[in-house]
């Protein structure tokens, strides 16, 4: 059977992760804060599938709790790090920065060494990181979220090439959304995407073991735009 762990699989992309990857079959592990919403998932889902509570934001604890659950599922050849944090950032507050750059970052990080380390010991496997869009420019109200994105984006793509380095049969994919319907997204943003169709696209990449996605497409389109337009111009925009 193929296994899985979703770390940030209580809500939103995480929680249609499991639903899409159950359907095809994955046993999962499922990693968030609240294990309440962790375990009414696990019941929705066909099959039998495994809860871990865990805080990222408490790294070297967090990281013993990926490595028992790797341990007791056995076979994990696939994990997600999905967990993020993303605030509004009208005013410069420490604790609302500070936060993001916790789960994002430091959060961020301390779980994919576990998983990468899990693979090179394994001989394989697949490592898929959710970044965003937002990796491509900076903005002055969202100046640390679209920062630590961009410290994910960076870090995956030197994660690829110790995975090439290593030989092994390692993926490593970077899934860089733009918005997405979730309760992370406020209002209606141009081309939101439903989390169904979201997700979709981000198993279609899974499933082709693709090193780079953008969900949806056009998001290259803008992520290509934002390199070439002023930087006086974007910062009208956003
Ligand atoms: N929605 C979008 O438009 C969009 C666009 C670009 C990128 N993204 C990225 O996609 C990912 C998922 O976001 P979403 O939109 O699905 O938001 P969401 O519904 O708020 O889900 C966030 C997930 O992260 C988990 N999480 C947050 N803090 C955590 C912590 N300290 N420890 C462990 N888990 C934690 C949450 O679980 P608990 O609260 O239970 O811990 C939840 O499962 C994020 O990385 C986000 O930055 C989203």
């Amino acid at each position: 059977m193929k296994q899985a762990i979703i770390v940030g699989a209580s809500s939103g992309i995480g929680w249609e992760l499991a639903v899409q990857l159950a359907a095809k079959g994955y046993q999962l592990g499922l990693m968030a804060r609240r294990g309440d919403c962790l375990a009414r998932l696990a019941g929705l889902l066909p099959g039998d599938h495994f809860v871990q509570m865990t805080d990222v934001t408490n790294a070297e604890k967090s990281q013993a709790e990926l490595k028992q659950l790797i341990e007791l599922m056995g076979e994990v050849e696939l994990i997600v790090v999905n967990s993020g944090v993303g605030r509004k950032e009208k005013q410069l507050d420490w604790v609302v920065e500070c936060e993001m750059i916790d789960v994002n970052v430091r959060g961020f990080s301390a779980m994919a060494v576990v998983a990468m380390n899990h693979f090179l010991a394994r001989g394989g496997g697949h490592l898929v990181g959710i970044s965003s869009a937002a990796a491509h420019f900076s903005g002055g109200l969202t100046l640390t979220y679209n920062a630590t994105k961009a410290y994910v984006s960076s870090y995956l793509r030197g994660m690829r090439s110790r995975a090439i380095r290593s030989k092994l049969p390692i993926t490593v994919t970077t899934v860089e959304p733009g918005f997405v319907a979730t309760p992370m997204v406020e209002g209606e943003p141009i081309w939101l995407a439903t989390v169904e169709k979201g997700v979709s696209q981000m198993v279609t990449a899974i499933e082709g073991k693709k090193n780079h996605v953008f969900i949806t497409k056009r998001w290259r389109l803008v992520a290509w735009l934002l390199y070439i337009i002023p930087d006086a111009l974007i910062r009208r925009l956003v």
